[in-house]
């Protein structure tokens, strides 16, 4: 697998999987009927960097972004975000993805990673935590859930 910086051309292939992820609404904080358009402006915003993973055919299994999470003198704490296409999941992509995203964010000059709104219920939970990632606080009963109804939103963080 590869782990690369994403091009303009490389949206469509990533769009499939975003897609399916934020209409499940299960795991983002994105209207679950954002339009293609829409979606490509908040994933591909300029202040992002964004990467993809490729597989050894050179499909596209997930994606990811880090960008600063705050402005002016906080600015050295990031924000990112992360996707694996579902068909792929659980095989070491998102580990892999994150791995890259917080060394390239500490190489970057960051001082450390948030993450505003993990919803409590995503197994991500377990993988953020192993990667070294604390619960901040949890914001109660802020998400609908389509399946466990209303749930906490994680904020989560590490140092760089
Ligand atoms: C979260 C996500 C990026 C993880 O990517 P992935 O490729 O499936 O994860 P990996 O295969 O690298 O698994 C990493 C760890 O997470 C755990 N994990 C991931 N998805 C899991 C699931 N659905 N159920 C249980 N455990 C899971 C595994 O225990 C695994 O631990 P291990 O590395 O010790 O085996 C991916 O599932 C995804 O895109 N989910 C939807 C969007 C999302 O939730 N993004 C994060 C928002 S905070």
């Amino acid at each position: 697998m590869l782990i690369r910086e994403a091009a303009a051309g490389d949206w469509p292939r990533i769009w499939p999987f975003w897609h399916r992820i934020v209409a499940a609404g299960e795991t983002y904080t994105w209207d679950p009927d954002t339009d293609e358009e829409a979606a490509r402006a908040l994933w591909m915003a300029p202040a992002k960097r964004v990467y993809v993973a490729e597989d050894d055919s050179g499909g596209i299994v997930g994606s990811a972004f880090v960008t600063p999470n705050y402005g002016g003198p906080a600015a050295r704490i990031a924000n990112a975000g992360f996707m694996v296409d579902p068909d792929r999941a659980g095989r070491g992509v998102g580990r892999a993805l994150a791995e890259h995203i917080l060394a390239s964010a500490e190489a970057e000059g960051y001082r450390g990673m948030v993450f505003n709104a993990v919803v409590e219920t995503n197994p991500a939970v377990r993988l953020w935590m192993s990667l070294g990632f604390t619960i901040v606080g949890t914001i109660p009963e802020a998400y609908d859930h389509p399946r466990f109804g209303a749930v906490g939103l994680h904020v989560m963080y590490r140092a760089l």
